[in-house]
């Protein structure tokens, strides 16, 4: 991933030269100078290509002049539209006509601080690779950009800017590495151990096992991990930005805690109820949640956010074998209820209950969210285009919706009710784990509600379909996208911070 520089503009003498240009924007600073020094070049390439600026065009004029190796026009959409988040769709799409240069240079000169600072994460964002696993890729097929300059005249204000995106940014790739390991390197100790590190932000890292969570009664985490070979974990973390300090000071909270609850199933087989074994890879992606929960923890660290929040993550692999739980199986929950488990596939309620009813009792949290890769047929009602959003709550569920939208992570409120409840209902103990296919999202979250404590505001977010992507986004090559970290992010920072 590239390193970016704000810096006084200056004609670069190597690799790219990056301009981003408005419908209506007039060529002054190096986009003038260049167009001078190659002759004109410049304007006869872009006026040749129909270059006009809008939203999406592109276009890369060859070796201009010695030492440019190629400049890249990029299309911001009309001026007086342009937002920070339009910045980064056009940073993002930039990343791709860059990526072989070592070194670009953007000429930001004529964007407000904010929307340089967008462009660069957008480009930033882009640049994602998971590359640990490939050892014979050729030199030449590989990525090279290793800096990027964003030539700007209101420097302070853009590294001002850009100090909280960088974190962000971390906060990101930190979960889409989690996402994107294979099963076999990150089943759920591993997964706690990749927690550890993040101390070093200034979080608090704990981490409970099997012996721990017998104490605590997760009967139910318990009895999904039972038929691994690894052993469960739970991680809990604790930033304290408001308070000032670690949790290992004691200082006592300012305030109550806002938490985050991640589902992390490392590989889901669906145990004895085995999933068919099409496309099952794909279940190694069922800890998203948990590593959006992480990613998002050391996002607020990073950027040293003014909010006391936790996170807490439920770690389990899903396996079928002679010590799997079995369909039939009755499991008491760290709340005292009691769950008959229809269908071993149905898991993740059966974790994040556990979790969920933990951080209430030893948090009190202000509002609870809750991340899971939690059901199918999320994906059948919303494709991969919304996030499934149930909240027992209007301003949290309304807040979400705002902070989703500029991030390009949105949310869909689905509704919660009685009757979906009653689909629960068990014959032998106070719930089944399932409620049948209609409805299939919204029983699993009524099922997650009901651990919920009475008028603790909560919303539960369905990631199944946006955790990852099988094709390229605007700020996101393919595969994991880490969805869920930018969006907390932001509702933090508009709502609970200060
Ligand atoms: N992890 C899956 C949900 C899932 C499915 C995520 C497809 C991403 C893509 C979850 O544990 C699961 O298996 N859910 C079942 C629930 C059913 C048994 C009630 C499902 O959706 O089929
Ligand atoms: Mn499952
Ligand atoms: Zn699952």
């Amino acid at each position: 991933m590239p390193e970016i520089a704000f810096v006084k503009p200056a004609m670069p003498k190597h690799g790219a030269l990056v301009l981003p240009i408005a419908e209506d924007g007039e060529p002054a600073g190096l986009h003038a100078a260049l167009d001078k020094a190659s002759g004109g070049a410049l304007s006869r390439a872009l006026e040749a290509a129909s270059f006009k600026g809008r939203k999406g065009q592109s276009a890369t004029l060859w070796a201009p002049v010695e030492g440019i190796s190629r400049v890249v026009a990029i299309g911001l959409g009309k001026s007086a539209e342009l937002t920070a988040e339009g910045a980064e769709a056009a940073g993002g799409a930039c990343y791709g006509l860059v990526a072989k240069e070592r070194e670009a240079m953007v000429a930001a000169e004529g964007l407000a601080a904010p929307v340089a600072a967008g462009f660069a994460l957008g480009l930033l964002l882009k640049s994602y690779r998971f590359d640990r696993y490939r050892t014979t890729e050729k030199e030449d097929d590989k990525p090279k950009l290793e800096k990027v300059a964003v030539a700007t005249d209101a420097a302070t204000a853009c590294k001002n800017a850009w100090a909280p995106l960088r974190a962000i940014a971390d906060g990101v790739f930190i979960a889409r590495d989690l996402v994107s390991e294979p099963p076999n390197v990150l089943h759920p100790v591993e997964m706690a151990e990749r927690c550890k590190p993040l101390e070093k932000l200034g979080l608090t890292i704990e981490i409970l096992g099997p012996k721990e969570m017998r104490k605590l009664g997760f009967g139910a985490l318990l009895g999904v991990s039972q038929g691994s070979a690894v052993e469960p974990r739970m991680v809990v973390m604790q930033w304290l930005g408001a308070s000032g300090g670690t949790a290992a000071t004691k200082k006592k909270p300012a305030q109550k805690p806002v938490a985050f609850i991640g589902k992390g199933v490392t590989f889901d087989t669906g145990g004895i109820s085995i999933k068919p074994a099409g496309g099952m890879e794909d279940m190694k992606w069922d800890m998203a949640g948990a590593g959006t929960v992480i990613g998002l923890m050391a996002a607020l660290a990073g950027r040293k956010a003014k909010v006391d929040a936790v996170g807490l993550v439920g770690l389990v692999e899903n396996m079928p074998s002679g010590t799997a739980q079995r369909p039939g199986d009755v499991v008491k929950t760290a709340s005292g209820q009691t769950v008959e488990v229809i269908n071993t596939d149905a898991e993740g309620r059966l974790v994040l209950c556990d979790v969920m009813h933990y951080a209430q009792q030893r948090f009190d949290p202000r509002f609870m969210v809750d991340l899971a890769t939690l059901t199918g047929a999320i994906i059948i009602a919303l494709g991969h285009e919304h996030a499934g959003m149930f909240s027992n709550d209007d301003t949290l569920a309304q807040q979400l919706s705002a902070a989703g939208k500029p991030v390009g992570e949105a949310v869909w409120r689905m509704p919660l009710g009685e009757a979906y409840d009653k689909q629960l209902k068990s014959e032998i103990a106070d719930m089944k784990n399932v409620g049948g296919r209609p409805g299939g999202s919204i029983t699993a979250a009524q099922f997650i509600q009901r651990f919920v404590d009475k008028g603790r505001p909560w919303a539960h977010l369905d990631i199944a379909g946006v955790a990852w992507s099988s094709k390229d986004l605007p700020t996101a090559p393919k595969g994991a996208t880490a969805f869920g970290v930018r969006l907390l992010d932001r509702l933090v920072a508009d709502h609970y911070e200060g």
